[in-house]
């Protein structure tokens, strides 16, 4: 089993596809928002019942910060998923969202990753993982399809 940052960075190379693909290919883009629809707020779930719940006591700075990230990417997503796909705002609005997004998951790459190895062993890591995965599927059976 990989350690938790490992499997917190798959997320987010899983997702930046997918935002890559919705921008690039029409043909896909039905299949491919039931797919982000999935993974993006159950990927967020997950961190936040695992790897933020760990360093929000040594880092509040950083996790608050993140938490503040989360809840807009989740207003965000809400009002893309509420455009019809062949509305003339749907692209700009993925554009907005794709860019809120890129940027969360590189500020969490390069500040909250160092923070983690910083106050975290590596025991911790690895343990974190095994939750971050629970916490996915459980997030994954509530998700509204
Ligand atoms: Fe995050
Ligand atoms: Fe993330």
């Amino acid at each position: 089993m990989a350690q938790i940052l490992e499997l917190i960075r798959e997320d987010h190379d899983f997702i930046r596809g997918l935002f890559d693909e919705l921008e690039s290919n029409p043909e896909t883009r039905d299949i491919r928002c039931i797919t982000l629809r999935r993974e993006l707020p159950g990927h967020m779930y997950a961190e936040e019942a695992t790897l933020y719940a760990r360093l929000r006591d040594v880092d509040p700075e950083g996790i608050g910060q993140s938490l503040k990230e989360h809840t807009e990417i989740s207003e965000m997503l809400a009002r893309f998923e509420a455009i019809p796909l062949r509305n003339d705002a749907w692209m700009p609005v993925l554009a907005d969202l794709t860019g809120l997004v890129k940027a969360h998951f590189a500020a969490e790459e390069e500040v909250i990753f160092s923070h983690a190895e910083h106050y975290l062993s590596r025991s911790d890591l690895f343990e974190l993982s095994e939750g971050f995965g629970l916490e996915k599927q459980k997030a994954a059976q509530f998700a509204v399809v």
